[in-house]
């Protein structure tokens, strides 16, 4: 049995019957259960609470969606205007998920959740599309593999499962750490693509305090079980800055671990990160202060922030830094007459002088982030 192969064969078992083993206990919102067949509760292999992430309007990708839970709770929050994708590579857990959704739809008042089949490493291939494609054209010599990877080229560019850049926000709990090392990189890359710039992403997962040995890594029933494909705590938040993502922060954090095996202790957390805006970096003459407990800090760009000091940053690193993770470390300052945008030409760490700033913060419309 390969690691793939023990996946797929562990969570058919999960959507079959209950697996205490794969249960991490988690406080989810009471009220947002409430609509909830039993079926999918008890069904639930999660580690955290990424719905807590959901906002009104929202397009939401739920990766590894199994049974639907956080799907249906997101679905309550995202209301008419905004919709939900779960996705899984497992048929019976899309089988046990579509089972409710007529009922959920009545329930919630809206038909806004889909659940697709598709690997989250790969996730412009609509595996269902491919098995429509390999009914039609069985594969029985090497040569109708080359033409199938052609065929997945072409569909992945023309009629991607997740378009680029179409996400406000992609949630997961406890799936991360079931895809195999080699094409971990690859899923987050795949994250970044198809979030919208300025979207988020909430993740709970688990992670281990010290790298996992190759030993352990080979026992597939401890990677089926969410364990020994885990990210190292350090490695976790990495991979997203390698990927791009700012604003790259644990959010959650449980004391306690989940399981401890050879003395390495595996634990849930969740991940909030952010993709950079597109806009440009144009100076209109914003300010922000980093608010301390610490003398400065740094972003993953570099840039430094000194406590109590008003900071030269354009209009997008000021809207950048009064939201998301950032949002309780700063304040934001427009300036007390928008300049003409320029490119930016500050040196780093430059200050904007209070003059500049100065009354600004309380226009009756900036009230929120400052920074508008
Ligand atoms: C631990 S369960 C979590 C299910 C769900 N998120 C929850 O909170 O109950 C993992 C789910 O991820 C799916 N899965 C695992 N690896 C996957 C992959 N590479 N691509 C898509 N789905 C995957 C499994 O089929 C299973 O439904």
């Amino acid at each position: 049995m390969t690691i793939e192969t023990g996946v797929l064969q562990r969570y058919s078992e999960g959507a079959e019957a209950v697996q205490p083993e794969l249960c991490c206990p988690v406080d989810y919102d009471r009220e947002l259960l409430a609509l909830l067949p039993q079926e999918i509760i008890d069904k639930d292999y999660g580690c955290g609470d990424p719905s807590r992430y959901v906002q009104k309007g929202d397009v939401v990708l739920d990766l590894g969606s199994g049974s639907g839970k956080i799907c249906y709770m997101a679905a309550q929050l995202v209301g008419d205007s905004g919709k939900v994708i779960g996705v899984d590579m497992n048929d019976d857990m899309l089988n046990l998920a579509r089972k409710y959704q007529v009922e959920m739809a009545v329930k919630i008042g809206s038909a806004n959740v889909e659940f697709v089949k598709g690997q989250i490493q790969d996730l412009a291939l609509d595996l269902a599309a491919m098995n429509q494609h390999l009914a039609e054209n069985p594969i029985a010599t090497a040569e109708d593999v080359i033409h199938l990877r052609a065929w997945q080229e072409k569909q992945r560019k023309e009629s991607p499962l997740i378009a680029d850049n179409s996400v406000d926000l992609v949630v997961s709990n406890c799936v991360l750490n079931l895809v195999h090392d080699s094409d971990k990189e690859q899923l987050i890359q795949e994250i970044f693509r198809v979030v919208k710039p300025g979207g988020r992403v909430a993740i709970s997962d688990i992670v281990s305090d010290e790298l996992v040995p190759p030993h352990l890594k080979a026992d597939t029933h401890l990677w089926s079980g969410c364990i020994s494909g885990a990210l190292q705590e350090h490695e976790f938040l990495q991979a997203f800055v390698a990927a791009g993502f700012v604003a790259v922060a644990y959010d959650k954090w449980e004391s306690q671990a989940w399981q401890v095996v050879e003395g390495i202790e595996f634990r849930s957390v969740t991940i909030t990160a952010t993709k950079p805006s597109s806009e440009p970096c144009l100076d209109k003459g914003h300010a922000v202060i980093y608010r301390g407990p610490f003398s400065k800090v740094y972003d993953d760009e570099g840039h430094v922030f000194y406590r109590g000091q008003r900071m030269a940053v354009c209009e997008r690193s000021c809207k950048l830094l009064t939201s998301g993770a950032y949002a309780d470390h700063f304040i934001g300052i427009a300036p007390v007459l928008e300049q003409s945008p320029q490119n930016w030409h500050h040196a780093p760490g430059a200050l904007r002088p209070a003059a500049e700033t100065k009354g600004a913060a309380h226009k009756a419309d900036c009230a929120s982030s400052g920074c508008c």
